[in-house]
């Protein structure tokens, strides 16, 4: 029963091609989390307009996401999939935190300056990111937030926001927990930072076989020669082992006993990737273009509801809601 669950709710921004991070860092930890709860999954295309100015871009990355989460095991059935642009209550309910937060306490918040600092434009949407990020979550009442260590910070930002509205206008909003699914981490992308797109350092996972197994080949190694020992807690394959390999205890021993080299090491490792991914393609295939676009309309019309629910009630509190 919906109603006595608790609400959780993530989001991501579409930004093109799905990767391994993305997998293993959020959608794959919210798919097994997502039957205990009242799930809801938020596609952040608002937020997208920061840094993405193409149109057709923009229209192609909301339908392959949407396609490639559910391929990847998310049911709409029980989860609620929307785009944040159907349910206008999220930028209504975002001005009025910008009411009540600073210039200075919003120019703190990392992503913002990471992003500035990798060169993108430090326009106002991008400083405002937070504020939006809060009303996302606030709207819904969500407990709890299941997202990657990168937007830690961003939960943080969205209590303060809750606490602050709370503080002005009387207890509306429940805090929000972050869902940091601590065995998952930070996935590595090739060159051993975090896997990221703006990084260009990612494994694809719709990617053909080919396109699997070339950015896997092109994994960062030292210079150890072949039949040495292999430390497996700093290699950044083996990193990547620990989600895909049936059996990563043996792994281990063979890496430390010098019996694998790193290019063995990344050619099982393509194939267990592809294996892993094989079924979800095959699912993501069969998906049409006009199923996702009716995924989308129904999840917005329930959105819609909880959202305006909740909006009513801010409206009458902060005084403009009169009638
Ligand atoms: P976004 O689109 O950058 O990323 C989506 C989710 O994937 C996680 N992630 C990773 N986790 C581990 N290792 C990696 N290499 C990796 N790369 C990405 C991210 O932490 C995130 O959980 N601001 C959010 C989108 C958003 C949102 C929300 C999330 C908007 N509104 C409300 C939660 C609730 C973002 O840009 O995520």
């Amino acid at each position: 029963m919906a109603d006595t669950k608790k609400r959780l709710l993530t989001g991501l921004q579409p930004s093109g091609q799905l990767h391994i991070g993305n997998y293993l860092g959020a959608l794959k930890p919210f798919a097994d989390t997502a039957p205990e709860y009242d799930a809801m999954l938020m596609i952040a295309d608002y937020h997208a307009l920061t840094s993405l100015k193409s149109p057709t871009q923009l229209r192609e990355n909301i339908i392959d996401v949407v396609a490639d989460y559910v391929a990847a095991g998310i049911d709409p059935a029980n989860v609620v999939i929307f785009k944040q642009s159907d349910v206008m209550q999220h930028t209504e309910l975002a001005w009025i935190f910008e009411c009540l937060v600073t210039v200075p306490f919003l120019s703190q918040a990392h992503a913002y300056k990471d992003k500035v600092a990798k060169g993108l434009e430090a326009n106002a949407g991008l400083f405002n990111y937070p504020m939006l990020m809060a009303a996302d979550i606030l709207l819904y009442d969500s407990e709890f937030v299941p997202v990657g260590e990168d937007q830690r910070q961003h939960i943080e930002y969205s209590r303060e926001a809750a606490n602050k509205f709370n503080i002005a206008y009387g207890q509306t909003f429940a805090e929000p927990k972050e869902l940091i699914m601590s065995h998952v981490g930070t996935i590595p992308g090739t060159d051993g930072k975090k896997m990221s797109k703006s990084y260009g350092n990612t494994i694809p996972l719709f990617g053909t076989d080919d396109a699997i197994r070339t950015a896997v080949m092109s994994i960062t190694t030292d210079s150890t020669p072949v039949g040495a020992p292999l430390n497996p807690e700093t290699d950044i394959a083996f990193a990547l082992h620990k989600h895909f390999s049936p059996n990563i205890k043996e792994l281990e021993a063979r890496y430390r006993s010098g019996e694998i080299g790193y290019k063995k090491s990344k050619e099982i490792l393509a194939e267990n990737i592809i294996a892993t991914i094989s079924p979800m393609r095959e699912k993501r295939a069969a998906l049409s273009r006009e199923a996702v676009i009716q995924i989308l309309k129904d999840g917005a019309e329930v959105a819609r509801t909880r959202a305006e629910a909740k909006m009513k009630l801010v409206r009458e509190k902060v005084g403009v809601g009169l009638y």
